[in-house]
Protein backbone atom coordinates (compact mmCIF):
# COMPACT_ATOMS: atom_id res chain seq x y z
CA UNK A 1 0.00 0.00 0.00
CA UNK A 2 2.62 2.26 1.13
CA UNK A 3 4.58 1.60 -2.42
CA UNK A 4 1.62 2.16 -4.31
CA UNK A 5 1.18 5.53 -2.29
CA UNK A 6 4.43 6.15 -3.26
CA UNK A 7 3.80 5.82 -7.08
CA UNK A 8 0.87 7.50 -7.15
CA UNK A 9 2.74 10.66 -5.33
CA UNK A 10 4.09 12.41 -8.29
CA UNK A 11 0.08 11.98 -9.96
CA UNK A 12 -1.33 13.35 -7.38
CA UNK A 13 1.08 16.34 -7.53
CA UNK A 14 0.43 16.87 -11.02
CA UNK A 15 -3.09 17.12 -10.91
CA UNK A 16 -2.86 19.45 -7.47
CA UNK A 17 -4.59 22.68 -8.73
CA UNK A 18 -1.96 25.72 -8.71
CA UNK A 19 -3.39 29.01 -7.53
CA UNK A 20 -4.34 30.78 -10.65
CA UNK A 21 -3.86 27.68 -12.65
CA UNK A 22 -7.05 25.10 -13.96
CA UNK A 23 -6.40 21.64 -12.26
CA UNK A 24 -4.03 19.73 -14.48
CA UNK A 25 -5.24 16.24 -16.43
CA UNK A 26 -1.58 15.33 -17.05
CA UNK A 27 -2.92 11.94 -19.48
CA UNK A 28 -5.10 14.15 -21.61
CA UNK A 29 -3.71 15.58 -24.75
CA UNK A 30 -2.66 19.47 -24.58
CA UNK A 31 -3.51 18.85 -20.31
CA UNK A 32 -4.51 22.89 -20.22
CA UNK A 33 -1.02 23.40 -19.95
CA UNK A 34 0.37 27.10 -20.77
CA UNK A 35 3.81 26.50 -21.98
CA UNK A 36 3.96 23.18 -23.30
CA UNK A 37 1.76 20.68 -25.14
CA UNK A 38 2.00 16.83 -23.87
CA UNK A 39 0.15 14.24 -25.40
CA UNK A 40 0.63 9.99 -26.02
CA UNK A 41 1.54 9.00 -29.68
CA UNK A 42 3.74 5.80 -31.30
CA UNK A 43 1.96 2.18 -31.08
CA UNK A 44 -0.85 1.66 -28.64
CA UNK A 45 -0.14 5.20 -27.33
CA UNK A 46 3.89 3.77 -26.30
CA UNK A 47 5.42 7.58 -26.96
CA UNK A 48 4.98 10.44 -24.42
CA UNK A 49 5.31 13.74 -26.71
CA UNK A 50 6.24 16.67 -25.14
CA UNK A 51 6.44 19.93 -26.67
CA UNK A 52 7.85 23.14 -25.15
CA UNK A 53 5.24 25.56 -26.45
CA UNK A 54 6.30 29.29 -25.82
CA UNK A 55 7.36 30.64 -29.19
CA UNK A 56 7.23 34.52 -28.86
CA UNK A 57 9.54 33.92 -26.34
CA UNK A 58 11.95 31.13 -28.13
CA UNK A 59 10.94 28.64 -25.54
CA UNK A 60 12.60 30.81 -22.90
CA UNK A 61 12.49 28.32 -20.25
CA UNK A 62 10.44 30.47 -17.63
CA UNK A 63 9.59 28.76 -13.88
CA UNK A 64 6.12 28.07 -15.16
CA UNK A 65 7.59 26.22 -18.05
CA UNK A 66 9.78 24.21 -15.92
CA UNK A 67 7.12 23.38 -13.96
CA UNK A 68 4.76 21.95 -16.27
CA UNK A 69 7.58 19.73 -17.96
CA UNK A 70 8.12 18.29 -14.74
CA UNK A 71 4.16 17.59 -14.47
CA UNK A 72 4.26 15.59 -17.36
CA UNK A 73 7.03 14.17 -17.21
CA UNK A 74 5.64 13.07 -13.89
CA UNK A 75 2.83 11.85 -15.46
CA UNK A 76 4.51 9.96 -18.20
CA UNK A 77 6.83 8.31 -15.32
CA UNK A 78 4.15 6.66 -14.25
CA UNK A 79 2.02 5.70 -17.12
CA UNK A 80 2.89 1.73 -17.64
CA UNK A 81 1.39 2.33 -21.73
CA UNK A 82 4.08 4.75 -22.62
CA UNK A 83 8.30 3.14 -22.43
CA UNK A 84 9.53 6.05 -23.81
CA UNK A 85 9.32 9.75 -24.00
CA UNK A 86 10.34 12.33 -26.97
CA UNK A 87 10.99 16.51 -26.00
CA UNK A 88 10.78 18.80 -28.51
CA UNK A 89 10.28 22.66 -29.17
CA UNK A 90 9.47 24.76 -32.44
CA UNK A 91 11.23 24.68 -35.71
CA UNK A 92 13.20 27.89 -34.91
CA UNK A 93 14.11 27.18 -31.65
CA UNK A 94 13.91 24.05 -29.11
CA UNK A 95 14.80 26.61 -26.01
CA UNK A 96 17.11 29.66 -26.64
CA UNK A 97 17.58 29.37 -22.66
CA UNK A 98 16.75 29.82 -19.42
CA UNK A 99 14.33 32.86 -19.26
CA UNK A 100 16.69 36.32 -18.83
CA UNK A 101 13.84 38.15 -18.43
CA UNK A 102 12.83 36.38 -15.46
CA UNK A 103 16.54 35.71 -14.35
CA UNK A 104 17.77 39.62 -14.86
CA UNK A 105 16.89 41.45 -11.40
CA UNK A 106 17.31 38.34 -9.45
CA UNK A 107 20.32 38.96 -6.00
CA UNK A 108 22.53 35.97 -5.28
CA UNK A 109 20.38 36.09 -2.04
CA UNK A 110 17.89 35.18 -3.87
CA UNK A 111 19.64 32.31 -6.09
CA UNK A 112 21.30 31.00 -2.94
CA UNK A 113 18.75 30.53 -0.18
CA UNK A 114 15.82 30.01 -2.32
CA UNK A 115 15.02 26.95 -4.86
CA UNK A 116 16.00 28.94 -8.10
CA UNK A 117 16.68 26.35 -10.48
CA UNK A 118 16.04 23.55 -7.68
CA UNK A 119 13.51 21.76 -9.80
CA UNK A 120 16.00 22.17 -13.23
CA UNK A 121 17.05 18.82 -12.68
CA UNK A 122 13.73 16.13 -13.05
CA UNK A 123 14.06 15.73 -16.46
CA UNK A 124 17.65 13.59 -15.71
CA UNK A 125 15.91 11.85 -13.17
CA UNK A 126 13.03 10.46 -15.46
CA UNK A 127 13.88 6.50 -15.40
CA UNK A 128 12.53 5.67 -18.76
CA UNK A 129 14.38 6.95 -21.83
CA UNK A 130 14.04 10.07 -23.41
CA UNK A 131 14.80 11.69 -26.98
CA UNK A 132 15.44 15.18 -27.36
CA UNK A 133 14.37 16.04 -31.13
CA UNK A 134 16.17 19.56 -31.47
CA UNK A 135 15.24 22.18 -34.02
CA UNK A 136 16.49 25.53 -34.40
CA UNK A 137 18.17 26.94 -31.40
CA UNK A 138 19.26 25.18 -27.91
CA UNK A 139 20.67 27.60 -26.19
CA UNK A 140 22.23 27.98 -22.51
CA UNK A 141 19.30 25.80 -20.69
CA UNK A 142 18.36 25.04 -23.98
CA UNK A 143 21.34 22.69 -25.04
CA UNK A 144 21.21 21.40 -20.95
CA UNK A 145 18.15 20.53 -21.44
CA UNK A 146 19.07 18.55 -24.57
CA UNK A 147 22.02 17.02 -22.65
CA UNK A 148 19.78 15.76 -19.78
CA UNK A 149 17.87 13.63 -22.67
CA UNK A 150 19.48 10.35 -23.94
CA UNK A 151 19.59 10.93 -27.05
CA UNK A 152 19.76 13.89 -28.78
CA UNK A 153 18.79 13.60 -32.68
CA UNK A 154 19.33 17.50 -34.65
CA UNK A 155 17.33 19.45 -37.24
CA UNK A 156 19.84 19.87 -40.09
CA UNK A 157 19.98 23.65 -39.09
CA UNK A 158 20.00 23.33 -35.43
CA UNK A 159 22.46 25.08 -33.55
CA UNK A 160 24.09 24.76 -29.95
CA UNK A 161 25.95 26.72 -27.73
CA UNK A 162 26.23 27.93 -24.08
CA UNK A 163 26.40 31.22 -24.66
CA UNK A 164 26.03 32.54 -20.20
CA UNK A 165 29.58 34.23 -21.00
CA UNK A 166 27.80 36.77 -22.98
CA UNK A 167 26.04 37.79 -20.46
CA UNK A 168 27.99 37.72 -17.52
CA UNK A 169 27.20 34.53 -15.92
CA UNK A 170 28.22 30.82 -16.51
CA UNK A 171 25.85 27.54 -16.98
CA UNK A 172 24.21 26.51 -14.57
CA UNK A 173 22.03 23.07 -14.96
CA UNK A 174 24.68 21.20 -16.25
CA UNK A 175 26.45 22.83 -19.08
CA UNK A 176 29.64 22.64 -18.18
CA UNK A 177 29.70 18.98 -16.89
CA UNK A 178 27.39 16.91 -19.31
CA UNK A 179 28.81 18.83 -22.37
CA UNK A 180 32.51 18.32 -21.39
CA UNK A 181 31.58 14.70 -20.98
CA UNK A 182 29.81 14.47 -24.65
CA UNK A 183 32.50 16.64 -26.71
CA UNK A 184 35.74 16.73 -24.59
CA UNK A 185 37.38 19.46 -23.01
CA UNK A 186 38.81 21.81 -26.04
CA UNK A 187 35.38 22.42 -27.73
CA UNK A 188 33.68 22.51 -24.46
CA UNK A 189 36.26 24.94 -23.27
CA UNK A 190 36.23 27.12 -26.60
CA UNK A 191 32.04 26.88 -26.63
CA UNK A 192 31.79 27.99 -22.35
CA UNK A 193 34.47 30.21 -23.18
CA UNK A 194 33.59 32.40 -26.31
CA UNK A 195 29.83 31.77 -26.03
CA UNK A 196 29.75 30.46 -29.89
CA UNK A 197 27.82 28.31 -31.49
CA UNK A 198 27.96 24.49 -33.13
CA UNK A 199 26.29 23.76 -36.17
CA UNK A 200 24.02 20.25 -36.27
CA UNK A 201 26.79 18.99 -38.27
CA UNK A 202 29.77 19.80 -35.54
CA UNK A 203 27.65 18.36 -32.59
CA UNK A 204 27.19 15.11 -34.30
CA UNK A 205 31.40 15.10 -35.40
CA UNK A 206 31.55 15.80 -31.45
CA UNK A 207 29.32 13.30 -30.47
CA UNK A 208 26.81 15.65 -28.79
CA UNK A 209 24.22 14.47 -31.23
CA UNK A 210 23.29 10.99 -32.95
CA UNK A 211 21.76 11.88 -35.94
CA UNK A 212 20.45 14.70 -38.04
CA UNK A 213 17.23 14.94 -39.74
CA UNK A 214 15.36 17.44 -42.34
CA UNK A 215 13.76 20.08 -40.11
CA UNK A 216 10.56 18.61 -41.17
CA UNK A 217 11.02 14.96 -40.81
CA UNK A 218 13.09 15.38 -37.09
CA UNK A 219 10.03 14.75 -34.66
CA UNK A 220 8.45 11.95 -36.94
CA UNK A 221 12.14 10.46 -36.35
CA UNK A 222 12.45 10.69 -32.36
CA UNK A 223 9.16 9.27 -32.15
CA UNK A 224 10.11 6.22 -34.41
CA UNK A 225 12.95 5.43 -32.19
CA UNK A 226 11.24 6.30 -29.12
CA UNK A 227 8.61 3.97 -30.21
CA UNK A 228 11.04 1.35 -31.09
CA UNK A 229 12.56 1.82 -27.12
CA UNK A 230 9.16 1.17 -26.28
CA UNK A 231 8.63 -1.97 -28.10
CA UNK A 232 11.29 -3.72 -25.77
CA UNK A 233 10.73 -4.49 -22.17
CA UNK A 234 10.22 -1.46 -19.90
CA UNK A 235 12.03 -3.26 -16.86
CA UNK A 236 15.46 -4.16 -18.93
CA UNK A 237 15.61 -0.86 -20.53
CA UNK A 238 15.68 0.56 -17.17
CA UNK A 239 18.49 -1.64 -16.24
CA UNK A 240 20.31 -0.74 -19.91
CA UNK A 241 19.71 3.00 -19.04
CA UNK A 242 20.56 2.89 -15.75
CA UNK A 243 24.05 0.85 -16.64
CA UNK A 244 24.73 3.41 -18.99
CA UNK A 245 24.64 6.22 -17.61
CA UNK A 246 26.72 4.55 -14.34
CA UNK A 247 29.89 5.19 -17.11
CA UNK A 248 29.03 9.41 -16.18
CA UNK A 249 29.46 8.23 -12.56
CA UNK A 250 31.84 5.62 -11.48
CA UNK A 251 34.98 4.28 -11.99
CA UNK A 252 35.65 1.74 -14.70
CA UNK A 253 35.84 -1.44 -12.04
CA UNK A 254 32.92 0.36 -10.33
CA UNK A 255 30.68 0.48 -13.29
CA UNK A 256 31.44 -2.93 -14.61
CA UNK A 257 30.56 -4.32 -11.11
CA UNK A 258 27.11 -2.37 -11.64
CA UNK A 259 26.26 -4.03 -14.91
CA UNK A 260 27.08 -7.75 -14.27
CA UNK A 261 24.80 -7.13 -11.36
CA UNK A 262 22.25 -5.83 -13.74
CA UNK A 263 22.94 -8.59 -16.32
CA UNK A 264 22.31 -10.93 -13.83
CA UNK A 265 19.15 -9.12 -12.66
CA UNK A 266 17.96 -9.54 -16.22
CA UNK A 267 17.75 -13.49 -15.41
CA UNK A 268 14.91 -12.81 -12.23
CA UNK A 269 12.65 -11.33 -15.09
CA UNK A 270 10.03 -13.22 -17.29
CA UNK A 271 10.73 -10.80 -20.36
CA UNK A 272 14.50 -12.82 -20.19
CA UNK A 273 13.23 -15.50 -20.37
CA UNK A 274 10.94 -14.63 -23.02
CA UNK A 275 13.33 -12.86 -25.33
CA UNK A 276 15.70 -15.70 -25.20
CA UNK A 277 12.86 -18.38 -25.83
CA UNK A 278 11.61 -16.16 -29.16
CA UNK A 279 15.06 -16.51 -30.32
CA UNK A 280 15.06 -20.03 -30.05
CA UNK A 281 11.57 -20.91 -31.73
CA UNK A 282 12.47 -18.87 -34.53
CA UNK A 283 9.44 -15.73 -33.49
CA UNK A 284 8.77 -12.08 -32.31
CA UNK A 285 9.29 -11.93 -28.38
CA UNK A 286 6.26 -10.99 -26.85
CA UNK A 287 7.60 -9.04 -23.40
CA UNK A 288 4.92 -8.21 -20.69
CA UNK A 289 7.59 -6.04 -18.62
CA UNK A 290 7.50 -8.80 -15.64
C1 LIG B 1 13.99 35.53 -22.49
C2 LIG B 1 14.19 35.46 -24.78
C3 LIG B 1 15.30 34.57 -24.68
C4 LIG B 1 15.71 34.17 -23.38
C5 LIG B 1 14.91 34.97 -26.76
N1 LIG B 1 14.00 35.67 -26.07
N2 LIG B 1 15.72 34.32 -25.94
N3 LIG B 1 13.56 35.92 -23.70
N4 LIG B 1 15.04 34.68 -22.31
N5 LIG B 1 16.70 33.30 -23.18
C6 LIG B 1 12.94 36.52 -26.60
C7 LIG B 1 13.48 37.87 -27.09
O1 LIG B 1 13.65 38.76 -26.03
C8 LIG B 1 12.37 38.28 -28.04
O2 LIG B 1 11.29 38.78 -27.28
C9 LIG B 1 11.93 36.97 -28.66
O3 LIG B 1 12.37 35.95 -27.77
C10 LIG B 1 12.55 36.71 -30.01
O4 LIG B 1 13.96 36.84 -29.87
P1 LIG B 1 14.86 37.75 -30.85
O5 LIG B 1 16.11 38.04 -30.12
O6 LIG B 1 14.06 38.91 -31.34
O7 LIG B 1 15.08 36.74 -32.05
P2 LIG B 1 16.36 36.64 -33.01
O8 LIG B 1 16.81 38.01 -33.45
O9 LIG B 1 16.00 35.64 -34.05
O10 LIG B 1 17.54 36.05 -32.10
C11 LIG B 1 17.42 34.74 -31.57
C12 LIG B 1 18.48 34.50 -30.48
C13 LIG B 1 18.42 35.61 -29.43
C14 LIG B 1 19.87 34.47 -31.13
C15 LIG B 1 18.20 33.13 -29.90
O11 LIG B 1 17.07 35.74 -28.99
C16 LIG B 1 19.26 35.34 -28.23
O12 LIG B 1 20.48 35.53 -28.25
N6 LIG B 1 18.64 34.91 -27.12
C17 LIG B 1 19.32 34.70 -25.85
C18 LIG B 1 20.11 33.41 -25.87
C19 LIG B 1 20.85 33.20 -24.57
O13 LIG B 1 21.68 34.02 -24.17
N7 LIG B 1 20.54 32.11 -23.89
C20 LIG B 1 21.15 31.76 -22.61
C21 LIG B 1 20.29 32.26 -21.52
S1 LIG B 1 21.05 32.08 -19.95
P3 LIG B 1 10.63 40.21 -27.57
O14 LIG B 1 9.62 40.36 -26.48
O15 LIG B 1 11.74 41.20 -27.56
O16 LIG B 1 10.03 40.03 -28.94
C22 LIG B 1 20.79 30.49 -19.55
C23 LIG B 1 21.36 30.10 -18.23
C24 LIG B 1 21.04 28.71 -17.87
O17 LIG B 1 20.21 29.74 -20.26
C25 LIG B 1 21.48 28.48 -16.47
C26 LIG B 1 20.73 27.40 -15.79
C27 LIG B 1 19.30 27.46 -15.89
Amino acid sequence: MAALRALLLPVRRALRPRPGCPARRPFASGAGFEYIISEKTGKGGSVGLIRLNRPKSLNALCDGLITELNQALDAFEVDPAVGAIVLTGGEKAFAAGADIKEMQSRTFQDCYSGTFLGHWDRLARVRKPIVAAVNGFALGGGCELAMMCDIIYAGEKAQFAQPEILLGTIPGAGGTQRLTRAVGKSLAMEMVLTGDRISAQDAKQAGLVSRIFPVETLVEEAVRCAEKIASNSKIITAMAKESVNAAFEMTLTEGNKLEKKLFYSTFATADRKEGMTAFVEKRKANFKDQ
